[in-house]
């Protein structure tokens, strides 16, 4: 790793595309923007990069990757499809989709990777910069959102900049994402299962499969020795400030995270206000929703008060994260 240097960042373009494939192929590590978050990638199949992968995210090893590739031939190398698993990735590849399969044999991504799962986790990213870096360096690459564990994901190269400075190789800056929120996760069980929403929304899914999706139980968020989606820790995405979710009226040194046209009652008190969506739309509402997280954790307040986010489409994302920020840690 590049400890104590600082880390190089490049705008995006063919120079930092090909820098980018040169240190993933060396071991390094190079945050680049996807359409979902900005990814912190390293080899899929190096076991030595995964491994500072971890160590520069400050994350339990535990957590499975997600290996992206450039497209369903190259899924098709490291995992085994059943007609469900083709159908979703006919439908929604390249995008926020990520699809849980079984591990191919031999496939290119090492069992650290995979935390010793014989499933692995795959995506195909939309974004033209993820897409050229890994059509450049030809072979799956882990990325996690690329930030330090515990932080919400980052939607800029600042983000990144901010939590990992001096702990990777590159940045590669493409500007803002477009959708937002983490990739939907499937898990391509005997019955589809939903692991993780995000920024596919279920109903377009259940429409492909014709069917609901089966939700995980109820406890897998907090049973880490047999989990479903094991990085799916309940405190996950928690900034440090305490957030309060649903808020109807705001007291005194609160800050507002506010949806919609409505004010809500005291909200003149806020000591600062930011609005996911004034005309109350979910998709917008997630392309906002960590930077405005941060942005607020950011004025010491004494609590982020929330108001109540529509569950449909984006929403159910937005709420997952949401209450997750809400639970805090010790
Ligand atoms: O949008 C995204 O998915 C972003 C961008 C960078 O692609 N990546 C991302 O990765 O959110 P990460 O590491 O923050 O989240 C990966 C999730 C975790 O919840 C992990 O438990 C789950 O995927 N996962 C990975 N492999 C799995 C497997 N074999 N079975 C079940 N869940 C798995
Ligand atoms: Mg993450």
């Amino acid at each position: 790793m590049n400890v104590g240097l600082k880390t190089q960042i490049l705008a995006s373009g063919g120079a930092a595309v090909a820098a980018a494939a040169r240190i993933l192929a060396q071991g390094g590590l190079v945050a680049f923007p996807t359409e979902t978050v900005y990814g912190l990638g390293a080899d899929a199949g190096n076991a030595d990069a995964v491994a500072r992968l971890y160590e520069a995210k400050g994350r339990p090893a535990f957590n499975p990757l997600i290996a992206h590739v450039g497209d369903r031939a190259d899924a098709e190398r490291i995992a085994r499809f059943d007609a469900t698993a083709r159908a979703l990735a006919q439908a929604f590849w390249p995008g926020p989709l990520t699809l849980v399969l079984p591990k191919a044999a031999g496939a290119a991504v090492s069992d650290l990777a995979t935390a010793g799962l014989d499933t692995v986790a795959i995506r195909v990213p939309a974004h033209p910069l993820a897409r050229d870096i890994l059509r450049a360096l030809g072979r799956p690459v882990v990325a996690p959102s690329a930030n330090l564990s515990g932080h919400v994901s980052p939607t800029t190269a600042a983000h990144v900049q901010a939590d990992l400075d001096g702990r990777i190789d590159l940045i590669v800056d493409g500007g803002a994402v477009a959708v937002g929120v983490e990739s939907t996760i499937v898990g391509c069980f005997e019955t589809p299962m939903l692991l993780r929403p995000g920024g596919l929304p279920r109903e377009a899914i259940e429409r492909v499969l014709g069917c609901q999706l089966a939700q995980p139980p109820a406890d897998a968020d907090h049973d880490t020795s047999k989990p479903l989606a094991p990085g799916m820790l309940s405190s996950h995405y928690a900034p440090r400030t305490r957030v309060r979710l649903d808020a109807a009226r705001i007291e005194p040194g609160e800050a507002l995270l506010a949806f919609g046209a409505a004010i809500p009652e005291g909200a003149e008190r806020a000591s600062a206000v930011m609005n996911l969506s004034p005309r109350g739309d979910v998709t917008e509402a997630a392309t906002h929703l960590f930077g405005y997280l941060r942005a607020l954790d950011a004025k010491a307040a004494r609590t982020i008060a929330v108001m109540p986010i529509p569950h449909e489409g984006l929403g159910e994302a937005i709420n997952d994260r949401l209450r997750r920020a809400a639970v805090g840690r010790e």
